[in-house]
This record gives structure tokens, C-alpha cells and sequence, in this order.
């Protein structure tokens, strides 16, 4: 995302935003509901801001990049994200959301400010960086003239909050009228919408009563449904986001590592963590095994929170974290060594088919995503790579124009020496063996995700990889091997064949 600030006095926004105070106040003074600004128009940002308009809050999205923001304020979707534009559409026809750029205009409208800028990893150190924060925090806070709740959402290192709850009302003119509040988001890419409005519990880092009774106010019809409304001090509640990346990248590289045990054992990592996961203790969920994890939040967020310990002296007691982030890059490497096995043996000119390059499926983002770094890597050790994404090849595209880019399943398997699945994309998994395999060269495929049915690949003949599963002929490779855990299943060949024809 890019770095806000105050941007120029005109807004973008439309009839029924930010322009039409009278009416808005009108509106306000009816239905009693606070007024929210959403600063930072990325994935965070603009679902948070179409879903409160969806609840009948009005809402103004605040970005200091104008081209994002008109393309907003026209219904335009800048990344893929199931779900959202119709809401966005929504909003914005209900005259209830709208965007701008103008800081000012945004400092005169809302009630409620919530900061949803982006904190990305500081180049070159694992530390966060909170220069958007800052320069949001910045640009707001000398135009607060009123009572306001300023509600920070972004994904922050410990230590964070505290000092700008100090600095927000010595910056005012509001003075202790304007107050910091945390909140931290849970939403998870390709889910925003759901995770938005019906999270798994809300978390209200508040200093005062006031605040407590706004973000309640805000959060009405969620703690209707029945969605736990936990209220800390603040910094708990930006130490719950952390803790709870930092526990999610644990269990993910938990049972990597467990799958790199498998692979020397001859067991079979599937099995170990369906068993696992049966342990109400424990839980199935995210705790998939595979290509690891990727995307603009763990990696960056479990790097942020050790070097933030490191430096308040608290370092030993996260040590752990880096070896978390150890297997989960180790994961890469082992895919890319499957991928040479699968093709003969080396991938020196051989043709590599690689079927997702988004960090994850539902998704098109391409930040630190495992797949297109494995594609990347390939492509480097002397290979040809065919690519194919539902949502990301544009993105891939602009940072490796060195792979093919294919429009489909089919376009990326031709005459392929090897195949990869390394985002479970479910298109992927309702590809049919039997057609794939009249288009490759060899039929070789590597399931970096587990998005594949083994068997029913192997009966049509595929050599069929997949990491921390026993190869054939390997001990754990016993005849009619562990019944009853199947990955995600395949869709029927009917169904997989009108798809990959479409596709063509
Ligand atoms: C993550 C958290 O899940 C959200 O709760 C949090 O709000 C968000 O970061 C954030 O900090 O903003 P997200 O990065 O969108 O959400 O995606 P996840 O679904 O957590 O997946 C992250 C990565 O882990 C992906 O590459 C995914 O493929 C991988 N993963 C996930 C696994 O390898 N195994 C699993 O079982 C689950």
C-alpha cells in the first residue's frame, strides 16, 4: 500500500460523502451511529470500510494514492478479494461510503478514525515498518478539533501503542477529547468479508469507559450475533494480533517439520496430521502441511515481533520464531528439490508446468508467496516454467517476467516434464488426471499443497510427489497404505473436463 499523509484539501468523494455535511449530520443525528473514516485503502482498509457501510454506518475511505481512491469511489477493486466489490458497489450507491484523499475533510467527518495503513517489513532488518503508521498518525492528528476515538488497526510491534496513545493528545487541538483506542484485525485474505463480519471475537483495547462504549456502539450488530467482545488495555490488544500470527506460523511449521520427519520415517504426514488434529487440544484447522506459509502478514509479522523482543531484551523467549521461520523457507527448497526429481532428475532445460503463484488460494496477492518463489527458483536452475493462476498472473507477471505466463491448467502443462500444484486453487484440484496426461511430456506431478487425490492419479499413471508423503517403494509405502484421511477431493472427471475445455 501506499504511504498516506495529508493530501490535497479537494476529496474525491462523492454525493453523499464527505461533501454533504448537512445531510450526513441530518442522518447521524437520526440514527445516533458514529461516523468512521478508514485511512489505508488496501486489503484491510477497504473491506473494513464496505463492510460498516453494509451495517449502515456512513463511511469515508481515506488513501493518499488518488488513482486507488477514484478507482474506489468508481466500484473498482484494485486486488482480488471474493465477495468485496459488490459490497463496495453497494456502499457506494447507498450514498453511506465514499473516498477521499483529503485528510482534512476526513478530520472534519468522522467520529471514529480507524488506521488501517500498511506496516511491512523494514528492508534489509526484521523489524516493522511503521513509516505509513507514522506518517497517517502524522497527517490526522493536528486536525482533530473534536472529541474523536482515533482506533488503530494495523498490525504493530509491541510497544507501539502506548507511545502514540501519549502523543495523540498533545498533538490535538481535541487534547484529551481525542483518544487512541486498539483493535486489532483478523481477517485472513480471501475471506475478508466473512472475517469482517462475523469474526471470531473482537478485541477492544481501550484506556477509558468512553472508548469501550463507542467501539461497541461500532461493532453493534457482530455482538448482536453473539460475537465475543473481549475489552483489554490497548497494549494487550496489539499483543493479541502478534501472539495470534506468531501462534498460526508455529502450528503451520509445527507440522512442516513434522512432514520432514515423515519423509525420512516413510510415514505419512497427512495421516499424522488428521490424527493430530482430532485432539481437541490441538485442532485441524491451520495446520494444513505443505509449501508453508507466505503472504504480507506471517512471514513479516513473526520477523517484527522477534526483533521488537531483541531489542526490549526479551529476545531468548521468541529465539524460537526464527527457527519457525527456518522450516517454513526450508519447505521451499524441498519443493524445489521434488520438482527436479519429478523431472528426470535435473531441471537443466527441462520444461516445468507450475499451476498457483498466489501465497494462497481466494487470493491474488503475491507477497512473499511461496509458489511464485519455487516457480522463480526453478526458472533460475536452467528450467523453462509454464505458469498458471486464476487471479495472480498479472501481479507475477510484473515482478518475474522471466516465466511463461499461460491462460490455463492446459496452457501450463504442455508438454511439461514435470507438474506443480503449489497453491490449492480448488480448479487445480478438480483437474483431470486423464486429460493432463495426454498434454504432458512426462507424467510427473509434484503436489506441493496435498490438493490432489494420490491414488486416483497414480491409477492414470502419474509418479505422483508430494512432501512429507511416502514416495513408492519407500517403507512407508505399504499396499493399500492408510485408508480413511484423503486430502481435499478431487471433483469427478465430468466436471474436471468441461473445466479444463473452458479453460483452454
Ligand atoms: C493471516 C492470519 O490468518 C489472519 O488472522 C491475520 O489477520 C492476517 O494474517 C493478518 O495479519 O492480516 P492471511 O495471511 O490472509 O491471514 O492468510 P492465512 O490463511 O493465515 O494463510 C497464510 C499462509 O499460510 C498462506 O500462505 C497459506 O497457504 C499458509 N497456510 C495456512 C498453510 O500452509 N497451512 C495452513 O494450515 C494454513
Amino acid at each position: 500500500m501506499t504511504q498516506p499523509g495529508p493530501g490535497p484539501e479537494t476529496g474525491v468523494a462523492g454525493d453523499g460523502g464527505a461533501g454533504d455535511r448537512g445531510a450526513g449530520d441530518r442522518a447521524r443525528a437520526m440514527s445516533g451511529r458514529p461516523r468512521l473514516t478508514v485511512f489505508g485503502t488496501g486489503y484491510l482498509g477497504t473491506a473494513h470500510a464496505a463492510c460498516l457501510a453494509s451495517l449502515g454506518f456512513e463511511v469515508l475511505g481515506v488513501d493518499v494514492d488518488a488513482a486507488r481512491v477514484s478507482a474506489l469511489q468508481a466500484g473498482t477493486l484494485p486486488f482480488y478479494e471474493p465477495g468485496l466489490e459488490p459490497l463496495l458497489r453497494a456502499g457506494l450507491r447507498s450514498g453511506r461510503l465514499s473516498f477521499t484523499t483529503s485528510y482534512p475533510a476526513a478530520a472534519e467527518f468522522g467520529d471514529v478514525h480507524f488506521i488501517c495503513v500498511g506496516t511491512p517489513q523494514r528492508p534489509g532488518s526484521g523489524g516493522a515498518d511503521l513509516s505509513q503508521f507514522e506518517a497517517c498518525f502524522a497527517g490526522l492528528a493536528p486536525l482533530l478539533r473534536r472529541p474523536c476515538l482515533v482506533v488503530g488497526k494495523s498490525t504493530v510491534p509491541p510497544g507501539t501503542v502506548v507511545a502514540y496513545s501519549q502523543r495523540l493528545p498533545a498533538t490535538a487541538p481535541a487534547g484529551p477529547g481525542a483518544e487512541l483506542a486498539w483493535n486489532p484485525e483478523f481477517l485472513r485474505e480471501g475471506h475478508a468479508v466473512d472475517d469482517t463480519l462475523r469474526p471470531d471475537r473482537i478485541v477492544a483495547g481501550v484506556w477509558s469507559d468512553r472508548a469501550g462504549v463507542t467501539l461497541r456502539a461500532v461493532y453493534a450488530e457482530p455482538l448482536a450475533a453473539g460475537v465475543p467482545f473481549l475489552v483489554t488495555d490497548p497494549a494487550t490488544a496489539e499483543m493479541v494480533k502478534v501472539a495470534a500470527n506468531a501462534f498460526l506460523a508455529t502450528k503451520i511449521s509445527f507440522i512442516n517439520a513434522m512432514a520432514e520427519v515423515c519423509e525420512v520415517t516413510g510415514a505419512d504426514v497427512l495421516s499424522l496430521a488428521d490424527a493430530l488434529g482430532r485432539d481437541r487440544r490441538i485442532g485441524a484447522d491451520g495446520m494444513r502441511p505443505g509449501l508453508g506459509f507466505g503472504g504480507g502478514c506471517l512471514p513479516k509479522d513473526i520477523r517484527a515481533l522477534a526483533s521488537r523482543a531483541a531489542e526490549l531484551g526479551a529476545g531468548e523467549a521468541l529465539e524460537f520464531l526464527h527457527e519457525i521461520d527456518a522450516i517454513n523457507q526450508r519447505r521451499r527448497s524441498r519443493v524445489v528439490d521434488l520438482a527436479r526429481e519429478a523431472a528426470g532428475g535435473r531441471l537443466v532445460g527441462r520444461r516445468v508446468g507450475v499451476l498457483g503463484v498466489a501465497f494462497k488460494p481466494g487470493s491474488d496477492d503475491i507477497r512473499d508467496s511461496p509458489a511464485l518463489e519455487v516457480a522463480a527458483r526453478i526458472r533460475a536452475l536452467g528450467a523453462r516454467v509454464a505458469v498458471f493462476d486464476p487471479a495472480a498472473m498479472d501481479r507475477a507477471r510484473k515482478v518475474h517476467p522471466e516465466l511463461v505466463y499461460t491462460g490455463s491448467v492446459l496452457g501450463a502443462a504442455r508438454d511439461a516434464d514435470a507438474l506443480l500444484v503449489l497453491t490449492e486453487w480448488p480448479e487445480f484440484s478438480a483437474a483431470d488426471p486423464g486429460v493432463l496426461a495426454k498434454t504432458v511430456a512426462r507424467r510427473a506431478i509434484v503436489d506441493a499443497r496435498h490438493a490432489l487425490d494420490a491414488d486416483v492419479w497414480r491409477s492414470f499413471g502419474w509418479d505422483y510427489h508430494a512432501p512429507g508423503r511416502p514416495a513408492p517403494g519407500s517403507p512407508g509405502a505399504l499396499p493399500g497404505r492408510a485408508a480413511g484421511v484423503r486430502p481435499r477431493q478431487a471433483e469427478p472427471p465430468a466436471a474436471a473436463a468441461s473445466f479444463l475445455a473452458a479453460a483452454v
